[in-house]
């Protein structure tokens, strides 16, 4: 059909998806806050987009009368900032690479408007950090729309500064840099997922979670008010940048672990120092870090370690042998509240015993239902391309598909 085969020109499509990422040498403090430039250097572990991931279509036709954006199904400002950074720079980078040539096609694709519809396939309301697998994918479909195969962290980046790291699969570190322009501000992978295949990780989901201070306005507060934060920038993370990527590299969960626990801590000291102070640890948290001091200390050595972001949910890492008894430790420390809901997800968990002194030194003061279920996840890879054009979420029409 003629007609078809016209639209089908008119209209240019690209679907990808992005991992969330979770860090183990936290970012906190811009120093310059329009650009996204931190103040310390990071790093983080890319988490398996089998079960943690956003899924972006990105398409542009000369039919479009505005740029428009869909998230989980409903339409957003596409002018916010951060959204209209990303979009300018990926454009300037295909406008870069396009210069001098008489590719007319993708210089006309340059100046069609866009739909862009995002999606994650975990719940929004879990307040799993979302904005860094978003930003990535985001700007992975707009690359791939346009054809752009630049070095593209330093666009994700403007996006929010974690999504930086999200742009790599396996271990990752965002390099803080030293230009004004960010030009030297970018992620890349420190070893891949493959590098430790015993490395699992648990995200415990809590309950009742309140909507927290954002981490952007918190952390600009830490920046005015925090002597420790200032400490911890110049001081502490250069020296456990270099530990930690040691660690990595012999798989020395014993001491990946602790370092991890120590960093979360000194991020949360930090958000303490902060003037009026910041709070994102409860006391489900707190409960949550002593069991995991209590299981450690019973085995004599770190067979699970924590990290919390911004939020109240634990992110826990373990070694691949240790899941199935920590899990059985945290059903028996937070009773799940039997709705029928699925309390372990994700990768398979198996059964486990646990022997009575493990039980008595370990599961003090059981909280029924603080958690409200547990993913189970490892390492995984950077942004995808999906080939597959009937998982597209805009339909030929430009406009979201039904979902199922
Ligand atoms: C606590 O990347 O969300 O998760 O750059 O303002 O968008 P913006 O902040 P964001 O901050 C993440 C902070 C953190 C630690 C980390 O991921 O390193």
């Amino acid at each position: 059909v003629p007609g078809a085969m016209a639209a089908e020109r008119a209209l240019a499509m690209a679907t990808c998806t992005a991992p969330v990422n979770i860090a183990v040498i936290k970012y906190w403090g811009k120093r310059d806050t329009d650009l996204i430039l931190p103040i310390n250097s990071s790093l983080s572990v890319t988490l398996h987009q089998d079960q943690l991931k956003t899924t972006t279509t990105a398409a542009a036709s000369r039919d479009f009368t505005e740029d428009r954006l869909w998230l989980n199904g409903a339409e957003v400002d596409v002018g916010q900032p951060r959204v209209q950074a990303c979009l300018r720079e990926v454009r300037r980078l295909a406008r870069k690479r396009r210069g001098g040539s008489e590719d007319a096609a993708a210089l006309s694709l340059l100046s069609y408007k866009v739909h862009i519809a995002s999606e994650n396939n975990f719940p929004t309301a879990a307040g799993l950090a979302s904005s860094a697998a978003g930003y990535a994918c985001l700007v992975s479909a707009l690359a791939r729309l346009y054809g752009v195969e630049d070095e593209l962290s330093e666009v994700a980046r403007r996006g929010s500064g974690s999504a930086c790291r999200s742009m790599w699969g396996g271990f990752v570190q965002w390099q803080r840099g030293e230009r004004p322009d960010g030009t030297d501000s970018l992620a890349h992978q420190v070893a891949p997922e493959t590098h430790w295949p015993e490395l699992r990780v648990l995200v415990l989901v809590v309950s009742g979670q309140k909507k927290p201070v954002a981490s952007t306005a918190g952390m600009q507060t830490s920046v005015e008010t925090s002597p420790l934060l200032k400490h911890r920038a110049e001081v502490v993370v250069p020296e456990r940048l270099t530990q930690m990527m040691r660690h990595i590299r012999e798989r020395d969960f014993e001491g990946f672990g602790q370092l991890a626990m120590r960093d979360s801590n000194q991020f949360h000291a930090t958000c303490l120092d902060t003037f009026p102070p910041i709070f994102y640890l409860n006391d489900l948290s707190r409960h949550i870090i002593a069991l995991a001091h209590r299981y450690n200390a019973h085995h004599g050595h770190t067979k699970v370690a924590y990290t919390f972001d911004a939020g109240p949910n634990a992110v826990i890492f373990a070694l691949a042998d240790t899941v199935d008894e920590f899990v059985e430790v945290v059903r028996r420390s937070f009773p799940p509240a039997a709705n029928g809901d699925q309390f372990v997800r994700g990768l398979p968990v198996g059964s486990a015993v646990l022997p009575q002194e493990l039980v008595a030194a370990v599961v003090t003061e059981p909280v029924p239902g603080a958690v409200q279920y547990i993913l189970h996840t490892k390492p995984g890879p950077g942004p995808q391309l999906v080939d597959d054009p009937s998982q597209h979420l805009l339909g030929a029409d430009g406009l979201p598909r039904r979902r199922a």
